[in-house]
């Protein structure tokens, strides 16, 4: 069912996301902001990653340009091997919209539209004819434990049912990654850990590797790895403080 090419075997040694000194600067009249001061990091196929850090320092910033929605001014950024200031833009698209699904706060579901409809949305340039598309659909929402509520809008349902809706509407295509932006920022607590346990599950289940922008800390406890962002570096990653780079120090 899938149409997707099965990574190379170079492909598949590389981590699925590599970056090394990414920078990107955004010019403001005569004035630049320096949105990210050149961060590396890397994250294996697998993991569940939180970022977190105070609003400004760069976040979804980074998260733009994993997701291959933004360019960085400099700096590498490998996935699973290929750099992508290398590809041509048919190719970064292939990989924005097969192989990266993206979650934000706001959900950003289309209103008059079903939720089936909402999630058959990133198919419809694919090439499964209708029937397929639908069945893919309906399957995702199963995933996310909302096919009962396929045949509603949103006004209809609940935020945290908006949210499993959008997941959806994420893993159609069966993406590598998962990338989430605050996805829990418009959702009360009970509802946040409802949608993160979801997250847990789908990364247990189908090794999805997950990066979770989020200003909770009990969101960030439910990862397994935190990277903390300062004025666009990072300056904290729990990763490099479990393999011991810390007790090295004197
Ligand atoms: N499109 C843009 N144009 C100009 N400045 C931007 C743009 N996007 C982000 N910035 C600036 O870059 C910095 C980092 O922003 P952002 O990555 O959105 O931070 P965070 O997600 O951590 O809150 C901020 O100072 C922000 O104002
Ligand atoms: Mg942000």
């Amino acid at each position: 069912m899938t149409e997707f090419p099965r990574p190379t075997a170079d492909a598949a040694r590389a981590p699925l996301i590599a970056t090394r000194d990414l920078v990107r600067r955004y010019a403001i009249g005569a004035a630049t902001v320096e949105a990210l001061r050149g961060a590396s990091l890397t994250i294996a196929r697998g993991e569940f990653v939180a970022v977190t850090g105070p609003s400004g320092s760069g976040k979804s910033t980074l998260m733009n340009i994993l997701g291959c929605l933004d360019r960085p001014t400099s700096g590498s950024y490998q996935f699973e091997g290929t750099e992508i200031a290398d590809v041509d833009a048919d190719a970064r698209a292939e990989i924005r919209n097969r192989r990266i699904g993206f979650v934000f706060q706001n959900f950003n579901l289309l209103a008059r539209t079903t939720a089936i409809e909402n999630v058959e949305l990133p198919l419809f340039y694919g090439p499964s004819p209708l029937h397929a598309q639908h069945a893919r659909a309906a399957q995702a929402l199963e995933r996310v434990g909302l096919a009962h509520r396929a045949h509603h809008v949103p006004s209809q349902l609940s935020g945290g049912e908006q949210q499993r809706v959008a997941v959806a509407r994420a893993l159609v295509n069966g993406p590598d990654l998962l990338l989430a932006d605050e996805p829990t920022g418009n959702l009360d607590s009970r509802t946040s850990a409802e949608i993160i346990a979801m997250f847990r599950e789908l990364n247990r289940t189908s090794t999805l590797t997950i990066v979770l922008v989020t200003h909770d800390p009990e969101v960030a406890a439910a990862a397994d790895r935190s990277v903390t962002f300062r004025d666009g570096r990072i300056v904290g990653d729990s990763a490099a403080a479990a393999t011991g780079s810390r007790r090295s120090a004197p």
